[in-house]
């Protein structure tokens, strides 16, 4: 493989607590390696439209540029859940858009720019495109990302861990209140194909039912615990619901769709609302905490596995690797093929141990625990 010279890192779709720590690894790795380093803009944005960005859609990172950054929830870089450069919307004429597939452009554009190889930060869209980069020609690494953690082959993502800390003291808060009014409080928390934030922030603060994508809900179930725990004296009760939640034989529930986006999901959390208070007859409260969860300072634990996996990056690429992703396989980081990782989703497993866990102290799923 040819000498590396000049590395490039961008951030793709929605943002995570954690991206500056990886940005910042990644430069300061790459600079005690001798390489240019250089952040593109808003996804591939910056280098595939260039005339967007009057002070350059591709920008020099340096140790000045990545200092005290570690603790900034955001991207330093921008970053972008549109312009998908393998099937990128072009507005016809008649107001309609085509899907056109820009990858071998866009590698092309990193050659011209002189970028020996991308490091790039993203969830599985993001990976799927890298992956599409290195098949045609482009040396890359990735590296997971995502609050929803539901990306496979790798243990955990950096930004779920400051979710679900901060979900659980949100649910500390609902607690008192709820307590006060007598109150069904619901609270619907990102999680679009995997209930894990749910799951985590659910049993670490002691919710009474917590409804995921991996199961689908039953309110009856979650009205008899409500009923029941009000006739023992505890007037309150707390439902964490993931947004891609649905009820048995029904779908996910969607806010609306943007040209070249993934749907936006929401509003599962007033249905489940409104029909826990038909089934109860107690009045029910909604809370979202959606894109609350994105922001924020990361937790000491994003910091360093941001920090460790943008280091591991970089220790990757000098190894000679092409096409992988890092990943968390405790007590270490390593590295399997972007082809791999971006397969399948990591959802819930139903026996894991969190499962049971909150089966066994009485948490409801919305539906019927197995005897
Ligand atoms: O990062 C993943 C996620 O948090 C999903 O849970 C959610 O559906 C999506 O991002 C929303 O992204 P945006 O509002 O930025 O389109």
């Amino acid at each position: 493989m040819p000498p590396i010279k000049r590395i490039a890192i961008s951030t793709g779709g929605g943002d995570a607590p954690g991206l500056n720590a990886v940005i910042r690894a990644a430069v300061l790795a790459g600079d005690n390696q001798g390489w240019e380093v250089v952040g593109i803009r808003d996804g591939f944005n910056g280098l595939m439209n260039p005339d967007g960005y009057p002070e350059g859609g591709v920008i020099h990172l340096t140790r000045d540029s990545v200092r005290g950054i570690v603790p900034l929830g955001g991207t330093i870089l921008g970053t972008t859940n549109r312009g998908n450069p393998t099937c990128y919307p072009v507005l016809q004429p008649d107001g309609s858009y085509v899907e056109v597939d820009r990858t071998e452009e866009l590698v092309g554009m990193f050659a011209d720019a002189g970028i020996d190889a991308l490091v790039t930060i993203g969830g599985d869209g993001s990976l799927a495109i890298a992956n599409r980069l290195h098949e045609a020609g482009l040396r890359v690494v990735g590296v997971p990302k995502t609050i929803d953690n539901d990306l496979d082959k790798t243990h955990q993502t950096f930004g779920f861990d400051t979710a679900v800390s901060f979900a659980s003291e949100c649910i500390d808060r609902l607690f008192s209140t709820a307590t006060s009014h007598g109150r069904v409080i619901v609270v619907e928390v990102m999680g679009r194909y995997a209930g894990w934030i749910a799951l985590e922030a659910g049993v670490a603060s002691s919710a009474h039912a917590i409804l995921i994508p991996e199961i689908p809900f039953d309110l009856q179930p979650v009205a008899d615990l409500i009923a029941e725990r009000d006739k023992r004296g505890a007037k309150f009760s707390i439902v964490v619901v993931a947004e891609g939640a649905t009820p048995v034989g029904g779908t996910v529930s969607v806010l609306g769709r943007a040209v070249g986006q993934a749907e936006k999901l929401g509003g599962i959390g007033a249905q489940v609302a409104a029909g826990l208070e038909e089934l109860t007859g107690k009045e029910a409260r909604t809370v979202v905490l959606g894109h609350l969860l994105r922001g924020g300072s990361p937790t000491s634990f994003d910091r360093l596995l941001g920090l460790r996996f943008g280091a591991a990056a970089i220790r990757g690429l000098v190894a000679g690797y092409d096409g992988v992703m890092v990943s968390l396989n405790p007590p270490t980081v390593d590295y399997v093929p972007l082809a791999e990782a971006t397969s399948r989703m990591k959802s819930v497993p139903l026996d894991c141990d969190t499962v049971l866990t909150a089966r066994e102290i009485g948490i409801n799923f919305g539906d019927r625990p197995p005897a």
